[in-house]
């Protein structure tokens, strides 16, 4: 059996080091913002060069709070891609603000920087995109289009960790970039965890007053806050990991360049282009006949998954929310798209395996 993704292998090779890193949390004593979550914060903002990292919770709260941090007026509309993870969109309407969806460009899977204009109104105040997949968005287009509208930009990194488009990371385009760190994320902790990262001290703080309560000082309250905390023990095991980010990616890359070399032409592929580093958070392949293939590769004993089988506008708790709208590419892409394995976890035997199977098919 050729598992979609086994977080048990995957993290066999950190086991001796997660041990050292819980013992020493243990140790401590020390389990809810302490040292091990000031160190991870300055160990992750700095593989940005960002000056700030607030850790939170999950991926889910950080976008929740980073939205928070800009203080938009209630209902402000957001725009956000219509085949996101729904995740990014609950979090726009748990921060009381409109989620307005665009149309992802369907070579890219990522939001259609040539549709954003047509969705801004008066109402629009920020984008929150998602580099989906792990490969970063078209910066170059949307830059000019937050430049333009004087918009804020979050960025949605948790499928996204040390991608970069032309050399800058995912995360440092915007106000700032929020990631998660559940532990099938290219950087995963083992239980919930996130983070946010910023440059802007106004960002950073209100960051930490909102992920505790709202304080600043204990027993004092000056905001209404929550309790969005990254705990030490997920900190110290994230601190581990990170060091190895950069060659777990290029793993993935070396098992995704396998699927380029090898696979037959029948299957549309993630496009390559030089200006950038896709992480291949997921590796997907896209087929009209998506199921049947998925059950031919479940008999050859090869998991695979369906990222996304429903897309948001179709989910039941949006039907009111997008009642009336159509958004054909998303449907394309949710109706077609397959991930096949492509983690750390894998060798390129496995890989050869996989391609042997789908060409075969
Ligand atoms: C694009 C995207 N946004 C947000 C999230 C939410 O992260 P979490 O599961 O840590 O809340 C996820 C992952 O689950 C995701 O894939």
């Amino acid at each position: 059996m050729i598992p979609y993704e086994d977080l048990k292998r995957l993290n066999k090779p950190f086991k001796e080091e997660f041990t050292a890193a819980f013992d020493e949390v243990l140790e401590k004593g020390y389990f809810i913002l302490g040292p091990q979550v000031e160190l991870f914060e300055k160990e992750f903002a700095g593989f940005h060069s960002s000056k700030y990292c607030v850790g939170i919770s999950n991926g889910l709260d950080a976008i929740i709070l980073a939205l928070k941090a800009l203080n938009l007026p209630e209902g402000s509309e957001v725009i956000v891609p219509s085949n996101t993870y729904i995740a990014t969109i609950l979090a726009v309407i748990a921060a009381n603000l409109k989620p307005v969806l665009v149309e992802p460009d369907i070579r890219t899977y990522n939001i259609d920087p040539d549709k954003i204009e047509a969705a801004i109104t008066p109402k629009t105040k920020a984008l929150l995109i998602v580099h989906l997949y792990g490969k970063v968005c078209d910066m170059d287009k949307i830059m000019p289009i937050k430049q333009k509208h004087n918009l804020f930009l979050v960025e949605d990194c948790a499928q996204a960790h040390g991608a970069t488009y032309k050399n800058k990371l995912a995360g440092t385009f915007g106000e700032m970039g929020a990631f998660s760190f559940y532990p099938t994320k290219n950087l995963g902790a083992l239980g919930d965890a996130g983070g946010v990262i910023c440059n802007d001290e106004q960002y950073k703080n209100a960051l930490m007053r909102l992920r505790n309560y709202g304080s600043d000082r204990k027993y004092y309250n000056d905001v209404i806050g929550y309790n969005n905390r990254l705990d030490e023990m997920q900190a110290a095991f994230l601190s581990v990991k990170l060091k190895r980010l950069k060659e777990m990616n290029a793993h993935r890359n070396k098992l995704a360049a396998l699927y380029h070399k090898n696979l037959s032409d029948k299957y549309i592929l993630p496009v390559n282009d030089s200006n950038y580093y896709d992480v291949f958070h997921i590796f997907n392949i896209r087929h009209q006949k998506r199921d049947e293939l998925q059950q031919y590769l479940q008999k050859k004993e090869i998991g695979t998954v369906i990222h996304y089988p429903v897309p948001p506008h179709r989910q039941k708790a949006m039907a009111d929310i997008f009642k009336g709208k159509d958004y054909p590419i998303a449907d394309e892409i949710h109706n077609t798209t397959l991930s096949i394995p492509c983690s750390f976890c894998h060798t390129e035997n496995e890989i050869m395996e996989v391609i042997d199977a789908l060409n075969n098919y």
